[in-house]
């Protein structure tokens, strides 16, 4: 292929061409998770020797059989609700670390964590103030707000007084005071700035201002820094560069050498391991150069081109080795305009029934779909 079906030219999908188009043959829409893709990632994140604890956020794909691997892989995790606990509690051995990092949580929600062995971050002053009670005798983590967000579109920016996240640094001492006054122990800081950044810079930025303020507060011995981890998407955006962070890392602990490091990265794991299967429906020309190429599902099964304008990758698989002459607008059935999977693709003349894959689907992918239009979910299949 040539223009945008040879952006990545390395992808796994290429050489499980027959067996993807087999499986889309059987049943569309489909997701498809490559776990050799998934423990390949999960050793790059392994190979950071300067982290003590890595927790995979399983926000991003909570696929019992991907929890499984990274189990196997040494992998902790991070959870945000008791869904998500339950899942990863009935797919993982019971000596795993867990972790419970939500955000406007009900009282409900804190109990039902507390019944788990997880670990509890907080990231306001309202538990702590109200239901103080529920964490008497606890070690407690405290998610602080560092007033800058960061990522790749700004709904995914986590950080200062635009976002609903982590308790602000001028509300630090406040927190400590009412910990105290329950009887709950502060014994780490957590900070997550946002989702998808390629810096490797930026986790040694965090590390150093949550060790400054650790020190200031005497009890902590665990940073938590969040996850975050970019992967490139668009054609031309480079790789985080692991050995990078792994300097950089290293190096602000030997700085700061007193503290346990902690990370939580999603998206780096399993985002590339993942595509979504689909086939032509129908296509549309309008006016002089515009042409819409329908497939059977669409942003109800992969919400975020439509959500963050992010981009996917997509390719005919049924035709991969053909010239890719036509400029197609990818859209899906929903009945919203805003449901595009991509903009200005250039595809092969394709058509109805075509096999096309859409790229990068493993991470915030199934997990963010929906039943509007009450179109069937797609399905899930892995390989080995
Ligand atoms: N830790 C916390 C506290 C988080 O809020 C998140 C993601 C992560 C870790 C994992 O971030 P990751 O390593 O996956 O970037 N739906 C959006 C991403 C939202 C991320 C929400 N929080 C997307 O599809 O880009």
């Amino acid at each position: 292929g040539s223009g945008e079906q040879a952006a990545h030219a390395a992808a796994w999908w290429q050489g499980e061409r027959d067996t993807l188009l087999r499986l889309a043959h059987e049943r569309t829409p489909r997701y498809v998770y490559h776990l050799p893709t998934v423990r390949a990632q999960a050793r790059r994140v392994k190979s950071l020797k300067a982290v003590d604890r890595v927790h995979y956020a399983v926000k991003a794909n909570t696929h019992p059989g991907i929890l499984k691997v990274l189990a196997e892989e040494g992998f902790a995790f991070e959870c945000v609700s008791p869904g998500e606990l339950a899942t990863v509690a009935a797919a993982v051995p019971t000596d795993v670390p867990l972790l419970f990092t939500p955000n406007f949580a009900s009282r409900r929600d804190f109990e039902a964590a507390l019944q788990t062995r997880a670990t509890i971050t907080i990231d306001a002053l309202h538990p702590i103030e109200h239901w103080g009670d529920m964490f008497t005798g606890r070690d407690i983590v405290l998610r602080v707000d560092l007033g800058r967000g960061l990522g790749h579109h700004d709904k995914v920016k986590t950080g200062g007084t635009g976002s609903k996240f982590g308790v602000p640094v001028e509300h630090v001492d406040r927190f400590l005071r009412l910990a105290d006054a329950a009887g709950a122990r502060v014994i780490g800081l957590h900070a997550h700035l946002g989702s998808g950044i390629l810096d490797a810079a930026h986790w040694g930025e965090v590390y150093a201002q949550l060790a400054a303020l650790a020190e200031r507060i005497g009890t902590i011995s665990v940073l938590n820094i969040g996850g975050g981890l970019g992967v490139p998407s668009h054609p031309g955006e480079t790789a985080l560069d692991m050995a990078a962070l792994d300097r950089v890392l290293t190096s602000v602990r030997q700085a700061y050498p007193q503290f346990q490091l902690w990370m939580e990265p999603g998206r780096y794991l399993v985002a590339d391991a993942g595509v979504l299967l689909a086939k032509v429906t129908q296509e549309k020309e309008k006016g002089a150069n515009v042409r819409y190429l329908g497939l059977d599902t669409g942003m109800n099964s992969l919400i975020r081109p439509a959500l963050y304008d992010a981009w996917h990758e997509i390719a005919n698989l049924t035709r991969l080795d053909e010239p890719a002459t036509t400029m197609y607008q990818v859209v899906g059935p929903i009945c919203e305009s805003g449901d595009i999977l991509g903009s200005d693709r250039r595809l092969p003349e394709s058509k109805e029934d075509d096999v096309v894959l859409v790229a990068q689907g493993g991470a915030y992918g199934a997990v963010m779909a929906s039943h509007y239009n009450l179109r069937d979910a797609a399905d899930e299949v892995l390989l080995p």
